[in-house]
């Protein structure tokens, strides 16, 4: 029995221990209590040993309540044999690519995915003998070609950032597969709820749960999901990295979950509305969006996915000759908007927008974005929960006022 308090002590060692444990242990309670503690106090060293073999808590590090309960209900939500929970969604990726491949390893990924999981890979892992071929995933016939014999790790996202393109997720683990390769997917823009990696074939699949999973944009997390041999060596790293996700954000990101199908099905049907609306618009070059019926990725994105595909879009506006010209009409758009509201995240409820040459890919220069296809006249979407038509409304009025004679 852990002591608590002795009434021979003085006030001054008393005031740290009355009340330190639960004398009334508050039994399954509706919400799960946030544990904010660094450390569990253990008996003795037998008890201390009993522990290390039960994989119970002692150390924050290691292991703490709420961070198991939302490895629990990622495991879940995605579909793994086992799970972990991270500080963010880099802090996934960096996890998981550190602990799956070794100097002299090849990484072969994609090349619209998010900038700064690249940038891991390419500026980090490169230092330590880790060699990546960055190509289009969503050509198979260039991915078997850049195969090498000593290539690792393929890595792709669901629904690329920020064009929004689809690979064929179950080509990508054959291909993998037969190569003694594994793929490693980021599911970020979709979530277990419209899509499930490893149930086409993925290895370890990474997501972070700062964005649609949580929803609410208050806490940043990550996860790594796959089989338990997997997910244990990452644990292993993890531990050592100190990468794991605090208490009260677990807690957050746990309550956000909850509602996660609600909200990500109901951002994918506005935007669509969205794509659509904008596909007519004049003042619109192009849509990028996967559930429309005109995008080379469509199919695919259906065969995939089924009838939703994700809260993320990507248009264009008209590119102007003169740069002032084009930024002054770029800005009275953004400042028009009511709804929308500009912000270096995605995910929440609300509907956001970001500019890519200033955010995901902001590390590149202008000649090596215009090669992946993200020009300066970019703007991607993040669709929230509002009313469909107010929104569609309220971004086609925003277009009339900034682009219209
Ligand atoms: C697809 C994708 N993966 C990973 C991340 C990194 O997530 P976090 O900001 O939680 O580290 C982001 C961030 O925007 C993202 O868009």
């Amino acid at each position: 029995m852990l002591h608590a308090f002795d009434p021979d002590f003085a006030f001054e060692t008393n005031i740290l221990e009355a009340g330190a444990y639960f004398t009334h242990p508050g039994k399954d309670p509706e919400a799960l209590p946030i544990h904010m503690s660094t450390a569990h106090n253990v008996e003795d060293v037998a008890d201390l040993l009993e522990r290390y073999k039960d994989g119970d808590y002692c150390y924050n590090r290691n292991r703490n309540p709420n961070r198991t309960a939302l490895a629990e209900l990622v495991k879940y939500t995605e579909g793994g044999e086992d799970a972990i929970a991270c500080s963010s969604g880099m802090a996934a990726i960096s996890t998981a690519i550190i602990a799956m491949t070794k100097a002299g390893d090849h990484i072969l990924s994609d090349k619209t995915i998010y900038g700064e999981s690249n940038e891991v890979f390419t500026d980090i892992l490169g230092k330590y003998g880790v060699e990546t071929s960055i190509i289009d995933f969503t050509n198979l016939d260039e991915v078997k070609a850049h195969i090498k014999p000593n290539t690792k790790v393929l890595y792709t996202e669901t629904v690329s950032n920020p064009l929004c393109g689809v690979a064929d997720l179950k080509a990508l683990a054959d291909i993998a597969h037969a190569n003694g390769a594994m793929l490693i997917v980021d599911n970020t823009f979709m979530t277990g709820c419209l899509a499930k990696p490893l149930s086409m074939g993925a290895d370890l699949e990474v997501i972070s749960l700062t964005k649609f999973a949580n929803g609410h944009s208050d806490a940043v997390t990550g996860a790594i999901i796959g089989s338990k041999e997997l997910v244990k060596k990452c644990h292993a790293l993890q531990v050592v990295l100190g990468s794991q996700a605090d208490p009260f954000s677990s807690w957050l990101t746990c309550r956000g979950m909850r509602t996660m199908e609600l909200r990500v099905k109901k951002q994918a049907s506005n935007a669509l509305a969205l794509a659509e609306a904008l596909e007519k618009s004049p003042y619109v070059k192009s849509v990028h969006y996967a559930g429309l019926k005109s995008n080379p990725f469509h199919e695919l994105a259906h065969k995939q996915f089924g009838d939703y595909y994700g809260g993320m879009l990507t248009v264009e506006l008209p590119e102007e000759d003169d740069y002032d010209v084009a930024t002054s009409k770029f800005n009275k758009f953004m400042r028009t908007l009511k709804i929308p509201h500009y912000a270096m995240t995605l995910g929440g409820y609300r509907t956001t927008f970001s500019y890519p040459p200033h955010s995901s890919h902001d590390n590149l220069t202008k000649e090596q974005r215009y090669a992946i296809g993200i020009t300066d006249s970019m703007l991607r979407f993040s669709v929230g929960i509002e009313n469909t038509e107010d929104l569609v409304n309220d971004v086609l009025n925003a277009l009339e006022v900034a682009y219209g004679k």
